[in-house]
């Protein structure tokens, strides 16, 4: 495993600060009160966001369509190494997001950049559903062994983690034969219109993009600190799995008419929420039992983000169909869906994409997987995985805005409220806490509607973590004094 973040040269070091816990803000009394000292330098040129960060801002708003940003900073990325990203006025900051959960192995590794590069003198494109090439081969065999299951498999390599989606949802309608599907409040899967029909995280993400694909019927995530049910765990008895046979499978959903449920095995966008142990396991038993395919969209929670190369191991079941992309690319546009081999029964021509798949993606991907096992990531994600949820079981007790902390991994929420009677939501909270974190150089962002998230890029060493945890939790107090 590499030790610190990946240096490119620099001609130029401008000013570096060698910064103890604040990062970017200087304490003006001392340290904080903890003895550990972050050996951790950040280079600040300027308060952000500097002059030409904002110049680009004001380019970017007259020409491009309105997204998230700035949701939650302005913030003009210019470089990357490691777990660093530099803003275009030559700040640095700790990626506490790992560029929306697709960078596990860090920025611009020297091994992914040489894939890339090495790739690109050879060939850039050619259409692997239509020609064939050895890179989409060899990146189908090594996801039929990184993915769950010992059976054959056979994989559709696509552009995103949407069109991944997509592919499934196809696929599964295809080979079963049976018009509809199950998934869940809180889910994010995208935003194509077969993928929107299946998100259901943010109001926002759907208003005015109905009817989207019809056939899907939600129903809500084992989300125990705020049950939907009123429930308490383990009390419950896994109430809301026994709610699908019960109610949902009896009242409006024909079971032998559901091709396939839709599952994040840890919901992302919806608030970094792990549900408890033997979720999965429950409700594949009970999909099992109506042959309904158990699909988990790995998108953000795999690639080693929690410890595994798919986030479903941690629960012990074997799905049917894994849906991939985010850091499968290592930086390149990359989905894949993979599946049992006697699923993927569609006649040629039933599901095709020109660009999905290209050599220099699947070169990246390949990569990516070798640095992730030489560098053993996987096993450092759980380990400052672990060390981080320690630190935040102190917040929880330490501070009343602290609702919940969990995770898996370096896939790790916390969750913000008004206080701990009410545990009401406090999303404005949670976005000052982020805008205060960005200020003194660390790069976290929402998830939820008062959550923000802890994932950076798997390669990440204890002080990078001490840094910005540091700089988080005085966010926290700082927001806490408002
Ligand atoms: C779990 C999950 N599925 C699917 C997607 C959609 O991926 P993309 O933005 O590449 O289409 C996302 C994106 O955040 C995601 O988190």
């Amino acid at each position: 495993m590499s030790q610190a973040p990946h240096k490119p040269n620099r001609s130029i070091e401008r000013l570096r600060y060698v910064l103890c816990i604040r990062l970017f803000s200087r304490p003006k009394r001392g340290i904080l009160n903890t003895n550990r000292k972050t050996k951790v330098s950040l280079k600040k040129v300027c308060e952000p966001p500097g002059p030409k960060a904002k110049e680009w801002v004001k380019r970017d708003s007259a020409v491009l369509s309105p997204y998230n940003r700035p949701y939650y900073y302005p913030m003009v990325v210019e470089k990357g190494h490691g777990c660093i990203v530099e803003d275009v006025d030559g700040n640095e900051y700790i990626d506490f997001n790992s560029g929306l959960g697709a960078m596990n192995v860090g920025h611009c590794h020297p091994e992914v950049v040489k894939a890339i590069a090495d790739q690109s003198k050879r060939l850039l494109h050619y259409s692997y559903t239509d020609f064939y090439y050895r890179y989409a081969v060899e990146l189908g065999e090594k996801l039929q062994k990184i993915t769950p299951g010992s059976f054959p498999k056979k994989v559709f390599l696509s552009g995103s983690g949407a069109e991944s989606i997509e592919a499934f949802a196809k696929v599964a309608r295809w080979h079963s034969k049976r018009p509809m599907f199950l998934a869940f409040t809180g889910a994010f899967h995208g935003r194509s219109m077969g993928a929107l029909s299946f998100t259901a995280s943010s109001i926002v993400q759907k208003a005015r993009y109905f009817p989207t694909m019809p056939g899907v019927e939600h129903v809500p995530y084992a989300y125990c600190y705020r049950c939907p049910y009123k429930q308490t765990f383990p009390d419950c008895d896994y109430w809301c799995v026994d709610f699908i046979d019960d109610w949902v499978f009896k009242k409006f959903m024909p079971p032998q008419e559901t091709a396939s449920i839709l599952i994040e095995p840890i919901q992302g966008e919806g608030g970094y929420i792990v549900p408890p142990k033997d979720y999965h396991r429950r409700l594949k038993k009970l999909m099992d039992k109506h042959g309904i395919l158990y699909t988990v969209d790995e998108v953000q929670s795999g690639m080693g983000r929690t410890g595994k190369w798919c986030a479903i191991e941690n629960f012990g079941v074997i799905p049917d169909i894994v849906c991939m992309s985010k850091a499968l690319g290592g930086g390149i546009s990359l989905g894949a869906t993979i599946g049992r081999a006697e699923i993927y029964d569609w006649a040629p021509g039933s599901h095709c994409t020109t660009l999905g798949g290209t050599p220099v993606a699947c070169e990246a991907s390949l990569a990516t997987m070798r640095i992730i096992e030489k560098e053993k990531l996987k096993e450092n994600a759980v380990k400052q995985g672990e060390y981080i949820l320690k630190r935040l079981n102190e917040w929880v007790k330490k501070y009343e805005i602290i609702g919940d902390v969990r995770g898996k991994g370096l896939m790790i929420g916390v969750e913000i409220i008004k206080d701990k009677k009410s545990k009401a939501k406090d999303g404005d909270a949670a976005h000052d806490i982020i805008h205060h974190a960005w200020k003194k150089g660390v790069v976290a962002i929402g998830a939820g509607e008062n959550c923000f998230r802890i994932a950076p890029p798997l390669m990440i060493t204890r002080d990078y973590v001490d840094a910005g945890l540091d700089a988080l939790e005085e966010s926290i107090k700082e927001v806490m004094k408002k």
